[in-house]
């Protein structure tokens, strides 16, 4: 035989190789799992894991991302799947740029590491409507992540999709490929528990569609103890040690370990501190865990209108161990790194046994695995949350400061402690860059009821019904008829004009002038503005243009929440006593008519004259703006400050770079950190009384060497000759 195989070129060894792997491959699949861990090519491994979602930055940031992620200590990467980025229409698809999956998978595989896929297709995630795309709530009959026959056909032609196009590429781990793990559907259990019969019939469903796509790696579902074999069910959370996986033959494992928490406009800044994150991490260790994520490793930014409901911000740096900007957020990044280091020191015996444990004194906790070829480690811990410890391990003492866990990857010597900090500390910095922008202004006109481009409807409609998302803004325009013999032209004793709204922002506009702002508090969208409005005798014109601030990715059926303004609208005050408007003519138009001129790119925005020098429009409200300016030397991360402005959105070069809403100071409790001690996203938070979010990212690779186009439109009226540009270091 050796002859034909020298006839081909082949050698002896290469034969052995080739002849193994067809054996090896033919008798196992290359990814199980046991009771203990995953299994990969045969051996049981602890896997450390971080979540970095492709389309929250750029292309052109992943590679640099992902050797961080491993410079960190990372084995595997872990993301989402964004239905509503690959599927914008029906039928249509967009791979490309931010939403290039597959390119994305392939840079982690080249840089020797794995990926969770995560494909839902709910994602959560507070990605806008849940990761779901918005013509799907249009499809007749359907009703969102339940047993119904119009969603489940929708939700399988597209985790077939992906399915299918990962292993065309051969992304599979059995093919070659980096995909370990899959997850179908997220944190459903809850949901199956609301819903009954018809919530476990669609489990059912789902874990059989699933497993039946034949991937050859493993299924997860995240938070579902009903999770049906061989699918693994696996905790979300702040900590979870005393986490069981729902049946003794799987591992137990942890697939979103919060790093942090996401900021919304309104509140505070969350901030988890490292020593409690590694804290967490080192007791479920040693509490049999064998793989954890943390959600997230980076966040990034939710660019264009990718956040979703309850204002979440634009930024979702999320305190990650590598901040928004693709900079280290240290010490957390390098804390980590040092836990991963000696996590894996003591694979060998984590791997090999379940722990023995012993209290040997008041909040004292040692646990130690021992595999059979001698390895040894050991945890030791104090739950105390005020005290440190002395605590004495095969007569030699260690010290143990409050609310930590010392690693001994021999059983002697102590090589790690999740209280003590060897990083150094880094206090990201926003530099500015000097130079002035040079502004030009466009003035949004307030539509009316008859123009020709309004669409008129009998009372009042609910807003992404009529705009499909297709932007966060519509106008709801009525007239108003008031006789010259109303009371209160003489008495000068206003009507008031009562308008009630699902959300989540409002401007009121009376005869073409804003007269009020409102908008939802975090714990409700809903708002209702009260105002007494200045009419005159004739046809007054309202005109109340409603925002959407991103759609909701969470709850019961979210996709029966309204938007919009649903009344009642109401006038007070008249001679007749109370008028309503609610039933009455109302015109609708979709979007901004610097929207449908394509303000934000070069060639629409100069359709329009625009304003500047003297003329140029402060402090007033929708008002669009624009500058050209070239890019700053030097490769540090770049971002706009928008101190001076109110809300609205922001573009470069024609790319959004997400909304902004510096007006919206941050309500929280801002107070001490301690950190030992049960941790909460209520904990720990920062800078309460100011904006929520005051930088925004300005991806380097958006822009040219000179003439970027940066287009600002603001809702409530700012100063723009104070927006200045701003590099990020540390
Ligand atoms: C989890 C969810 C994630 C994300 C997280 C909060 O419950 O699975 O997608 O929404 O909460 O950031």
């Amino acid at each position: 035989m050796g002859s034909i195989w020298k006839m081909l070129g082949i050698s002896g060894l290469v034969f052995t190789v080739l002849f193994l792997s067809l054996v090896c491959s033919s008798v196992r699949a290359d990814v199980s799992y046991d009771d203990k861990a995953f299994i990969i090519n045969g051996k049981r491994r602890i896997l450390v894991s971080g979540s970095i979602h492709y389309p929250r930055s750029t292309p052109e940031m992943w590679p640099d991302l992902i050797q961080k992620a491993k410079d960190g200590g990372l084995d595997v990467i872990q993301t989402y799947v964004f239905w509503n980025g690959h599927e914008p229409s029906p039928g249509k698809y967009n791979f490309e740029g931010r939403f290039d999956l597959v390119k994305f998978i392939k840079l982690v595989h080249q840089s020797g590491l794995y990926v969770h896929l995560r494909i839902g297709p709910y994602v959560c995630a507070e990605w806008n409507f849940g990761g779901f795309p918005v013509w799907l709530k249009y499809v007749p009959g359907i009703e969102f992540r339940t047993d119904n026959q119009p969603f489940k056909v929708a939700m399988q032609r597209f985790v077939q999709k992906i399915v299918d196009m990962m292993k065309s590429e051969s992304l599979f781990e059995p093919q070659g490929g980096p995909i370990i793990m899959s997850q179908i559907e997220n944190e459903y259990g809850p949901v199956e528990w609301e819903l009954g019969a018809a919530g476990k019939a669609y489990t059912a469903w789902a874990a059989k569609m699933a497993v039946g796509l034949d991937t050859g790696v493993p299924w997860i579902m995240c938070k579902q103890d009903t999770a049906p074999d061989p699918i693994i069910d696996t905790c979300n959370g702040f900590y979870c040690e005393g986490f069981r996986p729902n049946k003794p033959y799987k591992p137990k494992m942890w697939t979103e370990a919060w790093s942090g928490w996401y900021t919304q406009f309104g509140g505070p800044v969350p901030h988890r501190p490292a020593e409690d994150l590694a804290f967490s991490v080192a007791r479920f260790v040693q509490n049999n865990g064998s793989f954890f994520n943390y959600y997230m490793y980076h966040g990034g930014t939710n660019f264009g209108r990718n956040a979703a409901g309850l204002f979440v911000a634009t930024s979702y740096d999320y305190d990650a161990p590598i901040d928004e900007y693709g900079l280290l957020n240290e010490p957390k990044w390098g804390h980590l790194r040092d836990l991963h280091k000696a996590i894996k020191q003591s694979e060998a015996a984590l791997v090999s046994s379940y722990p023995t444990v012993t209290w040997p004194g008041k909040n004292q906790e040692v646990h130690v695995f021992r595999s059979k070829s001698g390895a040894c480690a050991a945890f030791l811990s104090n739950y105390d949350r005020t005290y440190p410890t002395k605590l004495t391990f095969r007569n030699i003492q260690y010290d143990l400061p409050p609310w930590s866990i010392s690693i001994l990857p021999d059983c002697k010597t102590e090589v790690y402690n999740t209280a003590r900090i060897s990083s150094m500390s880094s206090q990201a910095k926003m530099v500015p860059i000097s130079g002035d922008l040079s502004w030009q202004s466009y003035n949004e006109q307030t539509p009316s009821a008859d123009d020709s481009d309004t669409l008129a409807m009998d009372g009042l409609w609910e807003q992404i019904n009529v705009t499909r998302d297709s932007s966060d803004y519509l106008w709801y325009l009525t007239e108003v008829g008031i006789a010259s013999d109303e009371g209160f032209l003489k008495s000068g004793q206003w009507p008031l004009l009562t308008v009630m709204s699902a959300g989540h922002a409002l401007h009121v506009f009376i005869n073409g002038l804003l007269s009020g702002t409102v908008y939802g508090s975090l714990d409700s969208t809903k708002l209702t503005y009260g105002g007494n409005v200045d009419l005159r005798a004739g046809i007054n014109k309202i005109s109340l243009l409603s925002v959407a601030v991103g759609l909701p990715n969470a709850g019961m059926h979210y996709e029966r929440w309204n938007t919009g303004v649903l009344g009642p609208v109401t006038l007070q005050g008249l001679n007749e006593g109370t008028r309503d408007l609610t039933k009455q003519r109302w015109s609708y138009k979709a979007g901004l008519k610097g929207e449908s001129l394509s303000l934000d790119t070069v060639s629409g925005s100069s359709s329009v004259e625009w304003i500047e020098g003297l003329l140029l429009a402060q402090k007033q409200p929708l008002t669009w703006y624009k500058t050209t300016f070239d890019a700053p030397e030097g490769s540090d991360p770049l971002a706009i400050d928008m101190i001076s402005m109110g809300k609205g959105e922001i573009w470069i070069n024609g790319q959004s770079i997400g909304r902004h809403w510096p007006g919206y100071k941050a309500k929280g409790s801002c107070g001490e950190c301690n950190y030992a001690g049960t941790f909460s996203e209520k904990k720990c938070q920062r800078g309460c009384d100011q904006p929520s979010q005051r930088w925004y990212h300005l991806p380097r690779s958006w822009l040219k060497s000179s003439g970027n186009l940066l287009v600002v439109f603001e809702e409530w009226g700012g100063d723009p000759t104070q927006i200045s540009l701003v590099k990020r270091t540390t």
